[in-house]
């Protein structure tokens, strides 16, 4: 049994989420599942930037970095910043435990 995982993420409310999560699945699946509001139209096959989050900069060194087709994608997300990141992208691990991030404003 492993030990049990958490992320924080912030809504549009400005409101805190300690989410639990399981090592192996996407941050936009962990966010999605525990009821927040994430499109994530695609389902994880980086086709929509919907799953668009904001990394606490705590955390972003931490991440594996974002692949050609993430870049690429994100360009067309909304309000890009330096520590956006698409949430389908990123694989929950044990070191990422408290990793905060924060989702970035919807399109419509
Ligand atoms: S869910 Fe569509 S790009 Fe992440």
């Amino acid at each position: 049994m492993s030990e049990e995982l958490h992320i924080l993420c912030t809504d549009r409310d400005g409101v805190e989420h300690n989410l639990p999560a399981l090592e192996g699945w996407r941050i936009m699946e962990i966010i999605r599942d525990n009821g927040l509001p994430i499109k994530a139209e695609c389902g994880g096959a980086l086709e929509c930037a919907t799953c668009h989050v904001y990394v606490d900069p705590d955390w972003t060194g931490k991440l594996v970095p974002k692949s050609d087709e993430e870049d690429e994608k994100l360009d067309e997300a909304f309000m890009v910043k330096r520590n956006s990141r698409l949430s389908c992208q990123i694989l929950m691990r044990p070191d990422l435990d408290g990793l905060k991030v924060t989702l970035a404003p919807e399109t419509d």
